[in-house]
């Protein structure tokens, strides 16, 4: 009887072929009490550990059609640090220069990757506000205008934050599914992510329930309900949450922002390590959180799917860390 062999991978389309099409996952433990299942969209199996080497593949692949970015270039973007760790292996491999600017708020392990893949990291002080020429917003504009042969991806309000999500995570999630999803929980950061799935699946159910999750201390939630952008305050939890309104989230997709305290957040995803085996940040815990308290009382849902964005090798020296949650009061 021979060995069935698979296909030789094809030369120069690895990237493509790797990224995305993660599995969904039904969680059955975590379930537990509630009256349907929950089903979870494991993004950090991306080759980079999240959901955003969908993005970054994206943005990158765009410029170089359009013309923006060509050898010997530069790519610019900020980010919380998924987006840098994606920006970063995908120009390893291109061979382009990779500037990440991150606010000094998160993790050490995310400045760690980003550096290993060689990227270049400018961190700036978290406690400075958006419009301040020292936040991660200005200086990454004040590089791309002073950087030759460069590309600023600036997810934030790059209308192909969206379309990326709108292209591949939307239309994964209704064939895994098989259309019977019927509500989709997904963190809030740049918005890309729920406002892309969102606006594809709607365009197939409009009954379908979106509902995001924001951190408390942001100004996504507030901004939802009352129409007023607050003054943000500090949150711990990364990836979620915002300081200011941005072009990526597309409010009119969501039909629920839900806040989660970061204690919740960081509980729920050591939580979902230990029952379910799934190693996640604290983002996935802020969703999970939220997903259970949210579907107890809607027995009209069936088929909830939520989005784990990454993994938690990331965040080792502090949710995952007894010392550190303890230092917080976490624990
Ligand atoms: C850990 C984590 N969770 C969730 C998100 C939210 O994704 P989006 O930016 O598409 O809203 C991000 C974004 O950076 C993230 O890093």
């Amino acid at each position: 009887m021979p060995v069935r062999m698979g296909t030789i991978p094809q030369m120069g389309n690895s990237l493509k072929a790797n990224i995305g099409h993660t599995p969904i996952i039904p969680l059955e433990k975590m379930s537990s009490g509630l009256p349907c299942t929950i089903y979870a969209k494991a993004e950090m199996l991306n080759p980079g550990g999240s959901l955003k080497d969908r993005l970054a593949l994206s943005l990158i692949e765009s410029a170089e059609k359009e013309g923006r970015l060509c050898k010997g270039g530069t790519v610019i973007e900020v980010t919380s640090g998924n987006t840098g760790i994606a920006v970063s292996w995908i120009c390893a491999v291109k061979g382009y220069r990779a500037l990440i600017v991150m606010s000094d708020k998160n993790s050490r392990e995310k400045q760690d990757m980003m550096k290993l893949f060689g990227a270049e990291l400018i961190l700036t002080p978290h406690t400075v506000k958006p419009d301040d020429a020292r936040s991660n917003y200005m200086t990454a504009e004040r590089l791309a205008s002073e950087v030759p042969n460069s590309v600023y991806l600036d997810q934030y309000n790059n209308p192909a934050n969206i379309d990326c999500h709108y292209r591949t995570t939307g239309p994964e999630i209704w064939e895994q599914t098989e259309g019977l999803v019927d509500c989709v929980i997904a963190g809030a950061g740049t918005g890309g992510t729920i406002s892309g799935i969102g606006r594809f699946l709607k365009e197939r159910n409009p009954g379908i329930q979106i509902v995001a999750i924001d951190s408390v201390g942001s100004i996504f939630t507030p901004y939802f309900e009352t129409g007023d952008v607050p003054q943000a305050e500090h949150y711990e939890v990364e990836g979620i949450g915002s300081d200011k309104l941005i072009g990526a989230m597309d409010f009119e997709v969501v039909d629920k922002f839900i806040p989660v305290p970061d204690r919740d957040a960081f509980l729920t995803a050591r939580k979902l390590a230990r029952q379910e085996g799934l190693f996640c940040g604290g983002s996935s815990g802020a969703v999970l959180s939220a997903a259970g308290k949210y579907l107890r009382d809607r027995t009209d849902i069936k088929f909830p799917v939520i989005v784990l964005a990454d993994s938690g090798n990331r965040y080792l020296s502090k949710l995952y860390s007894d010392e550190w949650m303890r230092s917080m009061k976490y624990l």
